[in-house]
């Protein structure tokens, strides 16, 4: 009965999806009922670069508000809707763009490196933006292309943890802001510890949001596409996941010989969960809610997003 009535519903939004010139993009945290009816999934840089390429006329962002913002930077001509506009970040919101602009004044030649987990009034604060795939090569590619070389300085905001990776991986100290994942830093030690007891043949994965004791303990730190890739090409028949949950409906679907063990069934990001495919057919029906970044806001913002995609 369940099945025939989530059948009707996936006919319902692929009708309606062809109707407007639609197409629906998932994260990777989504809920299996979204992801199973998403033409593309994939993590934030990729949901991005395919924003920015499809000839689809709206946007149908299932996913986190900075996600759909950064499409509507992408794509101003493409009509971007949530089905639901109360999934945020909290991580996002750990900073404002006031606070960024304090934290700039008091360093004021630092360059300004930003994740993708920002608002875009933030975003246009930026003078590059980053992924959790590319945030190393973005620093690396500062250094590099900089006349102050090893000298500069660089602010990277809001996530400490992932600045924290970032700076053992290249070198760098970095200048980090107080913010972090609710839904990661849940991920602890033990954890990992006591699942590679359960599984001592199991290969752990982590995203670079997890806690440093919990990014000690893995065997690969990657963003969640490349978590993807990583169960693929792995001779590792069992994969610990250190990472939200919802990853792992996509990973058992890509593999199905190979064993996932999230690292805790805590690691719930309770905002992605807030899409359904009820909503994603409100959505679809009535073309709302729609995000629409302000022209100057946007156009501030877009350098440091193109900045990015033209390094990765
Ligand atoms: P990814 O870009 O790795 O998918 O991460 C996005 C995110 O919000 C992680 O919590
Ligand atoms: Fe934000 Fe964390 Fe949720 Fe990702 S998992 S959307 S960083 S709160």
């Amino acid at each position: 009965m369940k099945k025939e009535y989530s059948d009707n519903l996936e006919k319902k939004i692929d009708e309606l999806k062809k109707k407007r010139n639609a197409v629906i993009l998932a994260h990777n945290y989504q809920l299996p009922e979204v992801q199973d009816v998403a033409d593309f999934r994939g993590d934030s840089l990729e949901l991005s670069r395919m924003a920015a390429k499809t000839d689809a006329k709206v946007l149908v962002f299932c996913g986190v508000h900075f996600m759909a913002e950064t499409a509507s930077i992408l794509c101003p001509q493409k009509l971007v809707i949530m089905p639901d506009l109360f999934a945020g970040c909290p991580m996002a919101n750990m900073i404002t763009a006031d606070q960024l602009k304090k934290l700039k004044k008091e360093h004021p030649k630092a360059v300004v490196v930003g994740y993708v987990n920002t608002s875009a009034e933030v975003k246009a604060e930026l003078d590059i933006c980053c992924t959790s795939t590319n945030a190393v090569a973005v620093v690396n590619a500062i250094i590099k292309d900089s006349a102050e070389g090893a000298k500069e300085e660089i602010i990277f905001v809001p996530d400490k943890y992932l600045a924290d990776y970032v700076s053992k991986q290249t070198g760098r100290k970095l200048i980090s802001w107080n913010g972090f994942c609710p839904t990661h830093v849940k991920i602890l030690p033990e954890d990992i510890k006591r699942e590679k007891k359960f599984h001592p043949k199991a290969k752990v994965m982590v995203h670079p949001e997890c806690l440093p004791q919990v990014v000690a303990l893995a065997d690969a730190v990657l963003s969640t596409s490349k978590m993807c890739q990583f169960a693929r090409e792995t001779e590792a028949k069992e994969i610990i996941v250190g990472t939200e949950v919802g990853l792992i409906h996509r990973l058992k679907e890509d593999n199905p010989t190979k064993e996932f063990y999230p690292a805790t069934e805590r690691a719930v990001c309770p905002n992605m969960k807030r899409t359904t495919q009820e909503k994603i057919l409100w959505a679809l029906e009535e073309l709302k809610e729609e995000v629409r970044v302000p022209d100057e806001i946007r156009s501030r913002a877009r350098i440091a997003i193109d900045k990015m995609l033209e390094i990765i």
